[in-house]
């Protein structure tokens, strides 16, 4: 877990910006690989807000976790075009597969699967993303090798 006294360098280093919460969240995110839960109330007080409105931006932004993630990141597009081609299905018969919900990591800690919204691979739905780098006409063979091969 993040010590409390890292978690105080990274408020530190944004509360002179200008909208400091979202730098600031990005900065815990780059340090701990995840917003840690312990983060929350120091940065409401430092900003004085509310803890709600902290869990809220932490939410709403996708890119944000608050979780470590597994050592491979499997995302998986949701947006429309994607979705009209099987994305659906195959988001749903990945999680089920894996017992997993969304931002969800295996139990070994292999792979999070999280949703992401237009890679820009429209022409090649449905498309996934995999350690960054994107994939086109995900199948549900070719999501199996990819998650085997990332030791799910
Ligand atoms: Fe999935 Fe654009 S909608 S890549």
């Amino acid at each position: 877990e993040p010590s409390a006294d890292r978690i105080s360098a990274v408020i530190a280093d944004h509360l002179h910006l200008e909208g400091p919460l979202l730098p600031m969240l990005h900065a815990m995110q780059e340090e701990f690989g995840h917003v840690p839960q312990a983060a929350v109330d120091p940065i409401a007080a430092a900003l004085n807000i509310g803890k709600a409105e902290v869990h809220g931006v932490i939410s709403f932004y996708h890119d944000f976790r608050e979780a470590p993630a597994g050592r491979h990141v499997v995302k998986i597009c949701r947006a429309e075009a994607c979705q009209s081609v099987g994305g659906d299905t195959l988001a749903e018969a990945t999680l089920a597969k894996l017992g997993l919900d969304w931002h969800g990591t295996t139990r070994n800690g292999a792979v999070t699967i999280e949703p992401v919204y237009c890679l820009g691979l429209c022409a090649c739905a449905p498309a996934a993303m995999v350690d960054g780098k994107v994939v086109g006409r995900v199948d549900e063979a070719k999501m199996a090798t990819i998650l085997k091969e990332a030791g799910a």
